[in-house]
């Protein structure tokens, strides 16, 4: 294992530690919306704080973009892209979905990913050119032809995405016609890394933000699919989000392609 990947491993599990001692303490605190949101805000923050000191620790010159404390050193020739708690609304709830997301990025290009679930202890890892890991096992997406029997990860819009929702609808209905199953399971980060793990076909999601996607987007490089834009472009961390297998990738832009609307073709 590549040592950047065996500090963010290690630094994933104390964030994942931190998220499920405190997935203990929602329950009481439940009936004060207030101090609900604001004791997640600090859960985020903690698991956050907990990943930046341990990288930090090894390596004191690599810069972050964080979805907490935003982005410090962007110059820095390595840079890591962190969801500290990707699945924040279902860990609210007790709903066991939620994850820890790093990849490190050098020079502008993402070489390493760690996608860590607290909740089944499961830990997916890919560094390129050396192939996508679920607990040390290579992983591969699903050789699906079609969308014909397939499992597809997807996520509904909400919040300042709520305009997404009548194409999302549209295109949701014509994946909907054709595959097996859809799932929202909650969590972009962890949605990912389930095509790579091949236990899902394919994904797709519009509004995302590079944290979600970073890592995932590496593992499934590195586990044999393709990840990119609505229109089939070449993906950069943009908001917009279809991955697969080669073959359900194609299927499903297909399927997204007529639903665009020119906001959603940018
Ligand atoms: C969210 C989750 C969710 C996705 C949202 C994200 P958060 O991340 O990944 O599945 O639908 O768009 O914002 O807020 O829980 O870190
Ligand atoms: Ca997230
Ligand atoms: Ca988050």
């Amino acid at each position: 294992m590549h040592p950047l990947v065996n500090i963010a491993v290690r630094a994933a599990r104390r964030a994942g530690n931190v998220i499920l001692r405190n997935l203990n303490r929602v329950d009481a605190l439940t009936v004060v919306e207030k101090g609900r949101n604001d004791f997640v805000t600090e859960v985020d923050r903690a698991a956050e704080a907990e990943i930046i000191a341990t990288v930090q620790r090894s390596y004191p010159t690599h810069g972050f973009l964080a979805e907490e404390s935003g982005s410090t050193s962007p110059d820095a020739e390595y840079v890591w892209i962190v969801d500290p708690l990707d699945g924040t609304t279902n860990f609210l709830h007790g709903f066991p979905q939620f994850c820890v997301s790093m990849a490190a990025q050098y020079r502008g290009k993402i070489e390493h990913a760690v996608v860590y679930d607290p909740w089944r202890q499961e830990i997916f890892t890919a560094s390129r050119g050396d192939g996508a890991y679920l607990d040390g096992r290579r992983i591969r997406v699903t050789k699906a032809k079609t969308l014909e029997g397939t499992l597809i990860g997807t996520g509904f819009p909400y919040r300042e995405n709520l305009h997404y929702l009548d194409p999302y609808l549209a295109m949701f209905r014509a994946v909907s016609m054709k595959a097996a199953g859809l799932r929202r399971p909650g969590s972009a980060a962890l949605d990912l890394a389930y095509v790579a793990a091949g236990r899902t076909d394919g994904f797709w999601e519009l509004g995302l933000s590079p944290w979600d996607t970073a890592a995932g987007w590496l593992l499934i490089q590195e586990a044999g699919g393709m990840v990119g834009t609505l229109t089939g472009g070449e993906y950069q961390l943009g908001p917009h989000v279809v991955a697969g297998g080669p073959k359900v990738y194609e299927a499903l832009i297909a399927e997204i392609a007529p639903h665009l609307t020119d906001e959603l073709r940018r």
